[in-house]
């Protein structure tokens, strides 16, 4: 996710300025933005002050703006700043929309939550995504059960041994008498599928951790939630913070080269 710093330089005599002048007269700013993942760097001055200038730069994440803060101008810029007698006041702030790769490569299964209760805009959000999916013929078969209560989560435990502790969970289903069907054939458990997918990329993008499950018996979800025949569940995401000891999935990093699963034709 993107970074953005805010720094108001002040000082006397309009030095301020001139300091400005000289990072960007000196090639200094245009090196920074020609560094790797500097989306911004601009100096503006202020009508009311003429003694502060503000620096405001972007990066595309921390590691971008780590590998700046480590390059050799940072020391140029220190030596001009005590040249002009400047302080400065540093203000951080993270982007709100997470850029997308970085979601893509962030979300993988989480298999120990903690506790910590789940935002209800951040739930509200995750099933808009849902609500958003493409589905074969628009039919949007999806039904989807959020179980948040001592009571459903207790009872998932006797269904799933994969809740993981997670306070929330979305039982993903999807309605066979609604769904798009041709030749016999029905795309009821595709249209959950991409729904189920959009979801649990919001959460990464909510910060929320999240997992998909397969593996629960199906016929005991349906009992025990009194669930309809022509609702079908399809899968289980639970939803929440991942406890701190847990050390990540190890096949998360395992995947085949591209050209073991694509082929040009
Ligand atoms: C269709 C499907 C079914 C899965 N079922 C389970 C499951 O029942 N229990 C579980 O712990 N993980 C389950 N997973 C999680 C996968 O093991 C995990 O996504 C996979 O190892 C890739 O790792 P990553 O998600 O961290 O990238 C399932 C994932 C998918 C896509």
């Amino acid at each position: 996710m993107s970074l953005t710093i805010n720094i108001y330089y002040t000082g006397e005599n309009g030095n301020a300025k001139k300091f400005a002048e000289e990072m960007i007269n000196s090639g200094i700013v245009d090196r920074i933005r020609n560094e790797e993942g500097n989306i911004r760097y601009n100096y503006f001055y202020s009508k009311e002050d003429a003694e502060t200038v503000l620096l405001i730069d972007s990066w595309k994440d921390k590691t971008a703006l780590d590998i700046h803060h480590k390059s050799a101008m940072m020391g140029e810029i220190a030596n001009l700043r005590e040249k002009y007698h400047l302080k400065m006041r540093v203000e951080q702030f993270t982007d709100l929309s997470h850029d997308y790769d970085e979601i893509i490569k962030r979300r993988t299964a989480t298999r120990k939550f903690t506790d910590k209760k789940v935002e209800e805009d951040k739930l509200q959000k995750i099933l808009e995504a849902g609500r958003l999916a493409p589905t074969a013929k628009n039919m949007q078969p999806q039904k989807i059960f959020v179980a948040t209560t001592k009571e459903s989560l207790e009872k998932l435990d006797t269904i799933t041994p994969c809740r993981y502790n997670a306070p929330i969970v979305l039982i993903v289903c999807s309605n066979k008498n609604i769904a798009w069907t041709k030749d016999n054939y029905s795309t009821f458990e595709m249209d959950a599928c991409i729904v189920a997918t959009h979801m649990m990329l919001e959460a990464t993008n909510q910060d929320l951790d999240n997992i998909w499950i397969e593996m629960f018996d199906k016929n005991k979800l349906k009992k025990e939630f009194n669930i309809p025949e022509n609702i079908e569940p399809i899968c289980l995401i639970p939803l929440g913070y991942k406890d701190q000891t847990f050390k990540g999935n190890p096949l998360h990093n395992n995947r085949k080269e591209l050209k073991e699963t694509v082929e040009f034709i």
